[in-house]
């Protein structure tokens, strides 16, 4: 659809490894690499070209008002004032806290970043990922790389190559293969444009964190009152239908559902001979950063096992808990899907 050459044989199944060579050239002729980054694998285009971000957006499937994020290599300072009008005081505290790592921030952008950045916006999200193959590819590349989540538009991040093969298949020109995430959410989204900071996603660096380094409460403005596509209620669902439960009652919800015959499925920390035969449990590990870690393994587990319902009980709000307790209540909000 773009003058682009694909490097990939359009054809052929995309092609993983940490091919970082390629990836480069790749990027640099205006193509799509997916690669890893501690939070989810993202969907990487030269940021400073409008001709492939019209591509990212195409493959994604995502409305072009929505902004992405643009990566950055660590230790490469000036590349901030390419894309930023510079941080304000807390969006530097916190670069200076938590960069490299799971932590976005929106601050006034630079002149000339291309509108397709930005969704139209006088703001620029940036990022500089924890993660030794996306910082080995931001080096060498050496500009900025805008990158979404590399899931179609409204589905479960990925976290695994194999995740992002299943997804997008040939549409993307490489996938760079680092292994599962570290932290499997996506990042903590900071919008430090204004002068009271809002925290617009939460992920691993929680409210607490943020609230430490800038040394003053800090609001959650994660109603999607905010143009912030990551935020809106039916985000992150899989096909299943997912339902918040308490663990007093997802037995006898199972119970009932099995009965109906629907095909159900428990997210729980509880034992299995506990539910009803043919109830199929996805086992959630108890330690909430484990949890987080293998959350959208999980939710995509509900699809591959063609569930109808997908119970859940949503882990206490501690730490990591309330970014997985988030996105557990968006996986169960109104569907953008007919037939769901
Ligand atoms: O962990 C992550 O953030 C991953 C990896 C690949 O870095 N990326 C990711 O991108 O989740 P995406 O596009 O799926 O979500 C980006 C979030 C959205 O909620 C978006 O609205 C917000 O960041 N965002 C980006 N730029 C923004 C801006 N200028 N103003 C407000 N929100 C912004
Ligand atoms: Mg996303």
């Amino acid at each position: 659809m773009t003058k682009t050459p694909r490097v990939a044989m359009p054809s052929a199944p995309a092609r993983h490894g940490d091919d970082l060579d390629d990836a480069v050239r790749i990027l640099r002729a205006g193509g799509l690499v997916a690669f890893p980054t501690e939070t989810v694998y993202g969907l990487g285009a030269d940021a400073a070209n409008p001709e492939a971000l019209h591509r990212l957006y195409s493959v994604k499937g995502r409305p072009a008002s929505h902004p992405v994020i643009v990566h950055l290599a660590t230790g490469d300072r000036d590349a901030v004032a390419r894309w930023a009008t510079g941080l304000p005081p807390a969006a530097r505290a916190l670069a200076d806290a938590c960069w490299p790592g799971p932590l976005t921030l929106v601050v006034p952008r630079a002149e000339g970043v291309p509108e397709e950045v930005t969704g139209g916006s006088a703001t620029i999200g940036l990022r500089v990922p924890d993660q030794p193959v996306a910082q080995r590819l931001l080096a060498r590349f050496g500009g900025g790389v805008a990158a979404p989540s590399a899931n179609r538009f409204g589905r479960v991040s990925p976290t695994t190559a194999g995740h992002v093969r299943a997804d997008l298949g040939t549409e993307v020109d490489l996938v760079l293969d680092g292994g599962p995430c570290r932290v499997g959410l996506e990042s903590t989204v900071v919008d430090c444009s204004l002068p009271g900071p809002l925290i617009l996603r939460e992920g691993a660096v929680t409210r607490d964190d943020i609230e430490s380094i800038l040394g003053h409460p800090v609001e959650l403005r994660t109603d999607g009152s905010r143009p912030a596509p990551g935020t809106l209620a039916s985000h992150y669902a899989p096909r299943a239908r997912v339902v918040l439960v308490t663990d007093a009652e997802i037995r006898s919800r199972a119970a009932q559902l099995t009965a109906a015959g629907q095909r159900v499925g428990v997210l729980t920390q509880q034992h299995a001979q506990e539910f009803p035969a043919g109830v199929e449990i996805l086992e959630a590990p108890v330690d909430l950063d484990e949890l987080a870690h293998a959350l959208y393994g999980l939710l995509r587990d509900a699809d591959v096992r063609h569930l109808d319902v997908l119970l859940a009980v949503p882990p206490p709000s501690l730490g990591i808990g309330a970014a997985v307790a988030d996105r557990l209540t968006r996986a169960a909000g109104p569907s953008p899907q007919p037939g769901r």
